[in-house]
């Protein structure tokens, strides 16, 4: 499958990102939810420019409506279609100065120093071109502006490996990984992609324990079937093969252990 047809099939529209979002809003134990926990970093002034890259269904701002304050300037941006579609219908009627772009990353259509901060949340492994999407952050940025970029480690969700290996060989977070993610931007490889465009480098990590507790099959096997791609889902087999396998997880030990690995890089375009 090529890589257009790949990110077409995943993020066409919502439903595969919303079932991964769904099952780390309900087994977590922090008491602090994703989103309100990234909106807390984003300390940017009254009637800051704002620009997020791979918006999604803007979670980022449904979730956190009632906190964005109405002088902020936030232009939510997309590669896809069905996305920006999504973000649009859920916060063209909110009060708050949003407004929507269908735009790649690589080729922002937008001008030099038009912002205080970009927002790139787990979309920057996406890009098949990661120099390029940086050198067009810092461009769009004001000297000093602020880049907050989200992301995952390497061994975030890797437990689902052993869990779906009847599905696909060596596990769908693994291949998931190799076929969806254009490029190796991890929390561990993070800084050396970002240094060379920026001057300050922070890494915020979330606190309390990070890891799922999931006691229901449902969500689970949803998660899997969402990295799973589409012809193998159809496979009633393999799809029985994981309900067997998770079934029997939450029997031998009533949940099932998920390793977290996520965190939010800060980083400052230079001044001058
Ligand atoms: C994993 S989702 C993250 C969505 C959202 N930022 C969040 O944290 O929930 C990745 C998003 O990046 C978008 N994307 C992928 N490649 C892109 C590109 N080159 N330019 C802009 N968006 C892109 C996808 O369409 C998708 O909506």
């Amino acid at each position: 499958m090529s890589t257009s047809q790949h990110a077409h099939e995943q993020y066409g529209d919502a439903s595969n990102l919303d079932a991964r979002i769904a099952l780390h809003a309900r087994f977590s134990r922090n008491t602090v939810a994703w989103f309100p926990w990234v909106f807390d970093r984003l300390t940017l002034p009254e009637g800051a420019r704002v620009l997020e890259l791979g918006t999604g269904p803007a979670k980022l701002w449904r979730e956190n409506l009632a906190r964005v304050p109405r002088s902020w300037h936030v232009t939510l941006t997309d590669l896809s279609v069905g996305m920006i579609g999504e973000a649009k219908a859920q916060l063209q009627s909110a009060p708050h100065a949003f407004t929507f772009a269908v735009a790649d990353a690589e080729e922002l259509p937008f001008n030099d120093g038009d912002f205080d901060a970009v927002i790139a949340n787990h979309m920057l492994y996406h890009v098949p071109d990661l120099s390029k999407v940086l050198s067009e952050v810092r461009r769009v940025l004001k000297p000093g502006g602020r880049l907050f970029a989200t992301t995952n480690g390497e061994a975030h969700m890797r437990e689902l490996d052993d869990l779906s290996q009847d599905v696909v060989a060596g596990g769908v977070v693994s291949a998931f990984a190799q076929s969806d993610h254009l490029t190796d931007f991890t929390l561990e490889t993070a800084p050396g992609y970002l240094r060379p465009y920026f001057s300050e480098l922070t890494l915020h990590r979330p606190q309390g324990d990070p890891d799922l507790y999931v006691t229901e099959a449902e969500p689970l096997i949803a998660y899997i079937l969402s990295v799973t791609p589409q012809e193998v889902r159809k496979d009633k087999g393999k799809v029985s093969a994981l309900q067997r396998r998770v079934a029997q997880a939450l029997a031998d030990s009533g949940e099932v252990r998920i390793t977290r690995a996520t965190g939010l890089f800060e980083a400052r375009a230079p001044i001058g």
